[in-house]
């Protein structure tokens, strides 16, 4: 059930930070600090064919034309609360990226996706997006969010998230075949209940502490 879409980073730094995140023993303020620092390695993966233009600078030796980036900036879209985390780390990347937030929470019993909060930048349409959302389970809140990012204007996006299911990567790339996924696992399955297993439990309870 592999997405054709999806990209997995199977960087060292990334595979090492990922086992720290899944072990249950790993303590809050750890756990946030290396989801910040995978979110870096990641978003360097997320924005490699970001377009470069050229400036002429003078060096303290001479004056030459070298590669700088132009145009609009990135606009980051955290998916409530998990992307949030993931966010930290990004802005260390990019500072100067503008950002936007979703809301949309999964209702635990149909497990269908619910919007509550929906804040962007203008001129989407200007701007390669990358949405954020560590954990693509089902599916239902990236497709969902990917969608309404569309209507308010995103042409060019890229879906960033940590771990994927199998069954929710194959159905955020039916639902949106033109938006990449990059992820550093695609792990096994879903369970009854919507988590990825092996997966790392909850990403929001994990990174803010509401679930000991
Ligand atoms: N959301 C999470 O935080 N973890 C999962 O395993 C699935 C959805």
């Amino acid at each position: 059930m592999a997405a054709d879409n999806l990209t997995l980073v199977e960087h060292p730094l990334i595979q090492h930070k990922l086992t720290i995140l899944r072990n249950r023993e790993t303590p809050t303020a750890q756990f946030r600090q290396v989801f910040r620092e995978i979110a870096f390695v990641l978003g360097c993966e997320a924005t490699r064919d970001l377009e470069l233009g050229e400036v002429e600078i003078e060096t303290p030796l001479e004056r030459g034309t070298f590669p700088y980036l132009n145009g609009k900036k990135l606009c980051f879209v955290s998916i409530l609360r998990a992307g949030n985390g993931f966010l930290d780390g990004l802005l260390d990347l990019v500072p100067s990226a503008r950002v936007g937030h979703v809301g949309i929470e999964r209702d635990e019993e149909t497990l269908q996706p619910r919007r509550y909060y929906f804040k962007t930048p203008d001129k989407l349409g200007d701007r390669l997006v990358i949405i954020l959302d560590p954990m693509l389970a089902t599916g239902g809140t990236a497709i969902a969010a990917a969608s309404a990012l569309k209507e308010a204007g995103a042409k060019r996006m890229k879906f960033l998230c940590l771990v994927a299911a199998p069954e929710g990567a194959s159905a955020f790339s039916e639902a949106h075949p033109d938006v990449p996924i990059i992820a550093a696992s695609c792990d096994r399955k879903l369970n009854d209940v919507g988590y990825i297993l092996p997966g790392l439990g909850d990403a929001g309870d994990r990174i803010y502490g509401t679930k000991c």
